[in-house]
Parts: C-alpha cells; sequence; structure tokens
C-alpha cells in the first residue's frame, strides 16, 4: 500500500501522516524531510538559493526518487501538483485530499504557523490564489477528499485521527492499494 496525503499548507499532512502510518504499519515519510536530505540544504534556503524553480526542481527530483518504494505514507508538500510532471507519480499511490475551507487555512497560516514556510510571507491574497489554483488540481487527483472544517477543529486530534485514519485505510483497502 502506499498513501500519498495532499492539500494545501497547513492542512495536517504532516501530523496526521505519523498516525496513519503507525495504525496501517507502513513507514512514514514527509517530502519535505526528504529534500532536504537530499539536498543539504534547508526549505528556506533552497527558495533563497533559486527561488520557486529551485525548490519546485528538488521536490520534483525527490518525489521520482521514492517512486519505487511501497508501504509508505507520504506527506507531499503544498505545492506539490504545481509541477504537471509530479502529477503521475502522485497518482500511483493512493490519494487523500485533506481539504478545509479557504478562511480556517488561511487563519491557521497566517495567524497561528508561520516555521519555515518562504510562500507564507507572499500574504494573504497571493495565497489565495495559489489555493483557487490547486485545488481543482487536488480534487482531480484525489481517490479520497477528506472534507474538514470547524468540526474537526474543535475536536482533539486523539479523538480526530483514529476517526480519519479508519475512513482513509478502509477506502484504500477496497481500491485494492
Ligand atoms: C509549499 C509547501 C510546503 C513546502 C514549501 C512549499 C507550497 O510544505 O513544500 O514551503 O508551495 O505550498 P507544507 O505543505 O508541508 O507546508
Amino acid at each position: 500500500m502506499r498513501i500519498h496525503l495532499l492539500g494545501f499548507m497547513g492542512a495536517g499532512k504532516s501530523s496526521l501522516g505519523p498516525f496513519l502510518a503507525k495504525a496501517a504499519e507502513l513507514v512514514f515519510l514527509d517530502l519535505d524531510t526528504e529534500i532536504e536530505n537530499r539536498e543539504g540544504l534547508r526549505i528556506p534556503e533552497l527558495f533563497a538559493e533559486g527561488g520557486e524553480e529551485r525548490f519546485r526542481r528538488a521536490e520534483h527530483a525527490a518525489l521520482a526518487a521514492l517512486s519505487q518504494r511501497n508501504d509508505l505514507v507520504l506527506a507531499t508538500g503544498g505545492g506539490v501538483v504545481e509541477s504537471p510532471g509530479n502529477h503521475e507519480l502522485l497518482a500511483a499511490g493512493f490519494v487523500v485530499y485533506l481539504n478545509w475551507p479557504w478562511p480556517l487555512l488561511r487563519d491557521r497560516l497566517l495567524f497561528a504557523e508561520g516555521g519555515d514556510r518562504p510562500l507564507i510571507e507572499e500574504g494573504g491574497d497571493v495565497l489565495k490564489e495559489r489555493w483557487l489554483r490547486r485545488d481543482p488540481i487536488y480534487r482531480e487527483l484525489a481517490d479520497l477528499i477528506c472534507d474538514l472544517d470547524l468540526k474537526e477543529l474543535r475536536t482533539p486530534r486523539r479523538l480526530q485521527f483514529p476517526r480519519l485514519a479508519e475512513r482513509i485505510l478502509s477506502a484504500a483497502g477496497r481500491e485494492g492499494q
């Protein structure tokens, strides 16, 4: 089985991923970490070195390098769908889209989180354009769309994650992934 978690920055791919992997006895990998390990640079350093283009090249190379591996849950970066060359690689797994309404994502990104995400500096309007551009691609690639909203935000992860994991694993199992 190979599960690919898709969704915008802040969707929770990297926090749900390890839980899901443990529940399914799969290995968890985070594409951003794989990129950093391969390149020997942190993500902000890649952006500083050659802008988004440099980062996207490294992202594609890291995803392609993982394409032979099986039995894993892969948390992807929110922009992985921006490179058309990644679509086929993503579709080779069971693709789950963690879909939040834009206003919740925006608040989470602009007011709560920060960290190592250079694109956050673009600000709300540009980020929204990215979200509008990516959302239809996430949907098109998805085998399963998990619609998440305030209810999930208010539910502790220890209750929310088992339910989500069960839903994802039974859907993936049905598709024989
Ligand atoms: C990006 C998302 C980030 C990371 C990079 C670019 C994007 O990953 O890959 O900063 O273009 O949306 P997360 O979605 O895990 O934050």
